[in-house]
Order: structure tokens, then C-alpha cells, then sequence
């Protein structure tokens, strides 16, 4: 392709970059549990949630380029280029899967959009012009992101050589490919699918020590006026911070057949779970405590992270953990102000904000996407009982908060 982009050049190639950023941020969703480090899995949280606004941007300025059919909001490059994809999903080791997202794909991402921010016709096509800048200055932060990341862990390892040649290798097979424009081939046919085996529990570091019981689960008895007691519960919300996080990218991997702007509440929920694992870090620590200072609670994730259907999820874990996470939180905030924790307190009441919408995502789609399905529904809002029933100290918790 030479001179300036036509509309219709556009469009194929607007489809691409939104293909590929879809793609990436499943990738990372379905990542992000079996991260072991916490940085990455918070970075990812934040990637997570930039990609779903990179293909958002996108996907609105196709339908103005009057690219109404769905064909040009989602066109894989080539299917070479969906293979490599595939390749990079299916592997399992954590500085592999960063270089090849950060050294390969992403920086290929950054590449392209300024080639095409080169070849743009203005002021004719400043709108795409506009937005393809935004991402490709986002997708570089990326890059120097997950350069600080593998530079640490290459640090601690004797892997430099390794990643080096793995590098070579998946940027011999994108540029066979075709690269993100798919120079020309056609239009990938191929695709498959990021599900994830049966998960007993998310991937912690050794710092972590995990229940094994329920019955050992005693950190929500623990009240906020006092600093134990904040550490304790801190302690524990941090945890769950993480398997929001997580939770949320598998259901971004998992089903990529929800609608759109269910997509962009997951991810927006990833980012700011991920975000809360940062504040309430720094919480902790301030207050003297460390991650793994008391053993942690992943009861639930199982019977989360496995069901079939993604608005069990939801009933389970947005409308009933998380909304009693909400109670909780009003506690803590009246505590703080009762003993003049103000550090706290504001920390406290803008996770509170953040959590009520989590709730409301849950109740929203599962009554948007259930009301032409009552069976479903009922099945759906059953489930968190039908869990918590035969679950202890969960289900103890839940009845009586709800009696409370
Ligand atoms: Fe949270
Ligand atoms: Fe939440």
C-alpha cells in the first residue's frame, strides 16, 4: 500500500488493530490467575482495562467511517497471525509470555499505528488520527511497562539467552505473517478458543499461605477500630483484591460471545480491583503489616471460577460478596471516623465507591441478559445459595451478615 489511506483502507486495517487488542486483552485474562508475581498481575489489571478502551475507541470511529457491517469490527490479520496468537497463549511460563506481549506483539501494535499515523490523509481523517495516537502512545507505556518487568525478572534468573532467542523466533513467525496490517495475505478464517482447565485455586508467591480449611477462616470477625484488627481485615481484602482481578479476566477470556459493553465493565472492574490491591498494600504496610503476615482465604474462587455460565459468577461473587464487602466497607468507614483514622477513611470510602458499581454490574447484566430467559434466571439467582448452603465459614458469614 503506498500514498494515503483510503476510507476503505481504513477500515480493514482499523479492524485489525481492534482484533488485536481484543486479543490481547483476553490473553492477559486469562493470564492474570496463573501470574505469580503480584506486579504483573496488577499491571495486567490496568493493561487489561486500556486495551478494552484502545478496541472501544476503535469500534466507534469504524460505524463513522460507515463501516456498518460487523465484518470490519473484528478482522484477524491472517490466519498465521491468529496462529502465533494461539502459540503465545498456550504458553505457560511467566517471562515467556511477557516477551512475547511485550517485546513482540505490543511493540508491532506501537509500530503500525505510527506507520499509519504517517500515511493518514489530513485534516480529512484527523478523528482516527486522534485516537490511533492516544493508543499508540498507551501501547508504548505498555512497552516500557513490561520491559521493567522482564529486565527484573531476567535480574534473578540466567535467562537472558533464552528469552533472547525466543524473541527471534515469534518475530521471524508475526513478520512471516504478515505483521498486525497481515501484508498481503488474507483475512484470517482461523480461531480458537482461551478456555481454562478446572482451577482449584489462583497462583500466589510464597509469601502467601493459604487455608486449607474453612473452618480456619476467622479474619472478618475482626473489627476496624483497632490496628490488629485493620491489619487482619486489610490483610484479607487484599486478597480478595487479587482474585477480582482474576476472576474478572477469566470471564473476559472466557466468554468472548458477551456483549461489548459487558466487556468493558469486566475489564473497568479489573482495573479497579487491581488498583485497590495497590492501595490497600500500601495500607498495610503503613500500619506495620506485610503481605503473608496471616494465612488467606481463596474459598469461593472454585465454585467461581468454573461455572459455565459468567452471570453465575456474577450472582455469586458481584451481587453477594461483593455487595457484602460494600457492608463491610460502611463499617469500616464509620470506625475510621470514630477513631480519627483519616488516612483510612478516605482510602476506604473511595474503594467503597468503586465496589457499589461492581454491584450494580452484576445485578445489570444478569437482569439485562435473563430477561427473555426466566429458566436462566432462576437458575442464576439460585446459585449463590445454593453454594453458601454447604459452604462454611462463607456461607456462615453470608447468613449472618444477612440476617445482621
Ligand atoms: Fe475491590
Ligand atoms: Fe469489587
Amino acid at each position: 500500500m503506498a500514498g494515503t489511506f483510503t476510507v476503505q483502507q481504513n477500515l480493514e486495517l482499523l479492524g485489525r488493530y481492534r482484533y488485536t487488542e481484543i486479543q490481547l486483552m483476553e490473553l492477559m485474562g486469562s493470564w492474570a490467575c496463573t501470574m505469580i508475581d503480584p506486579e504483573i498481575k496488577i499491571g495486567f489489571g490496568r493493561n487489561m482495562f486500556q486495551d478494552s478502551v484502545h478496541a472501544d475507541l476503535l469500534g466507534k470511529r469504524i460505524p463513522e467511517l460507515k463501516g456498518r457491517s460487523q465484518h470490519f469490527h473484528s478482522i484477524p490479520p491472517s490466519d498465521g497471525y491468529v496462529r502465533l496468537l494461539e502459540k503465545i497463549w498456550n504458553t505457560s511460563d511467566e517471562l515467556l509470555r511477557l516477551v512475547a506481549l511485550y517485546q513482540v506483539v505490543k511493540p508491532e501494535l506501537v509500530t503500525v499505528y505510527r506507520r499509519h499515523l504517517e500515511r493518514m490523509e489530513l485534516p480529512a481523517d484527523e478523528p482516527t488520527g486522534n485516537i490511533i495516537r492516544l493508543i499508540a502512545d498507551e501501547e508504548q507505556d505498555h512497552v516500557e511497562w513490561g520491559r521493567k518487568m522482564i529486565d527484573r525478572i531476567l535480574g534473578s534468573s540466567n535467562r537472558l539467552e533464552e528469552a533472547r532467542t525466543w524473541k527471534e523466533s515469534l518475530l521471524k513467525e508475526l513478520n512471516d505473517a504478515g505483521g498486525v496490517w497481515g501484508d498481503g495475505r488474507q483475512p484470517g478464517t482461523y480461531s480458537f478458543k482461551k478456555t481454562h482447565p478446572y482451577s482449584k485455586l489462583p497462583v500466589r508467591d510464597s509469601r502467601w499461605n493459604v487455608m486449607q480449611h474453612p473452618e480456619e477462616f476467622k479474619e472478618k470477625d475482626w473489627s476496624f477500630d483497632t490496628t490488629e484488627g485493620k491489619l487482619h481485615l486489610l490483610h484479607d481484602l487484599l486478597n480478595s483484591e487479587f482474585i477480582t482481578v482474576e476472576r474478572m479476566g477469566l470471564i473476559l477470556s472466557d466468554f468472548p460471545e458477551i456483549p461489548w459493553q459487558m466487556k468493558m465493565d469486566m475489564a473497568r472492574q479489573a482495573w479497579d480491583e487491581a488498583r485497590h490491591a495497590e492501595i490497600v498494600q500500601r495500607r498495610l504496610e503503613e500500619l506495620g503489616g506485610h503481605v503473608g503476615m496471616f494465612p488467606t482465604s481463596c474459598f469461593g474462587w472454585e465454585q467461581d471460577v468454573n461455572r459455565p455460565d459468567p452471570l453465575e459468577r456474577l450472582a455469586l461473587s458481584n451481587m453477594t460478596f461483593e455487595s457484602e464487602s460494600c457492608k463491610h466497607l460502611r463499617d469500616w468507614i464509620a470506625k475510621a471516623k470514630k477513631t480519627g483514622d483519616t488516612r483510612s477513611l478516605q482510602l476506604v470510602e473511595f474503594l467503597l465507591a468503586d465496589e457499589v458499581n461492581h454491584v450494580l454490574y452484576g445485578v445489570h447484566w444478569i437482569d439485562e441478559l435473563t430477561k427473555e430467559d426466566p429458566e436462566r434466571r432462576k437458575r442464576v439467582l439460585a446459585y449463590p445459595d445454593k453454594v453458601l448452603a454447604d459452604q462454611h465459614p462463607v456461607g456462615v458469614y453470608f447468613k449472618e451478615t444477612k440476617n445482621a
